[in-house]
């Protein structure tokens, strides 16, 4: 059972977080493996459909600038307009998608190094994080950390400055699973509030 909404459109919500993306930006990066993905799969016009209504004339990013959090939230909103689409599974596609594209674009050596397993590598996604903030250093890295791990079965803790990106956990943990050969099933357990501050999923295979 996922638990990510609350209303019944998952872009409803996602909307109504525009005002507290003001501080942040997002690598390049991120949005060009969003642009990848949208073009592999619908073509350029599309994607020129959704730069216009972002008001993004450029369409076009450098992967090591950073751009302002509106802007990926906006590619994501308009993704989900054009292709009549709900953001929580364009959110959740992305993710499995950036496991397969950080790996075919340089990083990965880096990801060999997070882990040998797969619970080894989701211990070590901070690792793997401040590793890349070494060379991104307006990074604003998620945090992650495990617990409760049993033979089948382990807890991730997800810690974030930004809001609205948990569907995207269930297609990253998806498309990691993958990648050491696991078919998993990810389920959240809990919503962050203020008490806790973390979501938390159980991952099973
Ligand atoms: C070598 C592989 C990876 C690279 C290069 C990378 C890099 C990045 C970058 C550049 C961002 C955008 C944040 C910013 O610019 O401030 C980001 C965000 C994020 N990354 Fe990674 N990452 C990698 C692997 C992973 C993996 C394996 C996971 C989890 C399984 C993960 C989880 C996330 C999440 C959830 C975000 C969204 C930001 C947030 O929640 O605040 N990343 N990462």
């Amino acid at each position: 059972m996922k638990f990510y909404f609350p209303f019944h459109n998952y872009f409803v919500q996602f909307y109504h977080l525009y005002d507290k993306l003001i501080f942040l930006t997002m690598y390049g990066l991120v949005n060009i493996a969003i642009k990848d993905l949208v073009v592999t799969n619908h073509g350029e016009e599309v994607w020129k459909e959704i730069c216009r209504l972002s008001d993004f004339e450029d369409m076009d990013f450098i992967g090591m600038n950073p751009y302002p959090d509106k802007i990926t939230y906006d590619l994501v909103k308009n993704a989900s307009i054009v292709l009549k689409a709900d953001a929580a599974d364009i959110l959740e596609a992305f993710g499995e998608y950036w496991i397969l594209y950080t790996a075919d674009e340089g990083y990965g050596d880096l990801m060999d190094l997070t882990g040998s397993s797969f619970v080894e590598f989701l211990g070590n996604l901070d690792m793997l994080h401040y590793r890349i903030n070494n060379i991104m250093p307006q990074l604003a890295a998620p945090q992650f950390s495990t617990r409760n791990q049993k033979e089948n079965s382990v807890e991730l803790e997800y810690r974030s400055h930004r809001e609205g990106l948990v569907p995207m956990l269930y297609g990253l943990i998806r498309g990691l699973g993958k990648r050491f050969n696991m078919v998993v099933t990810t389920e959240q357990i809990q919503i962050k509030n203020e008490q806790n501050g973390c979501h938390v999923f159980l991952i099973r295979w």
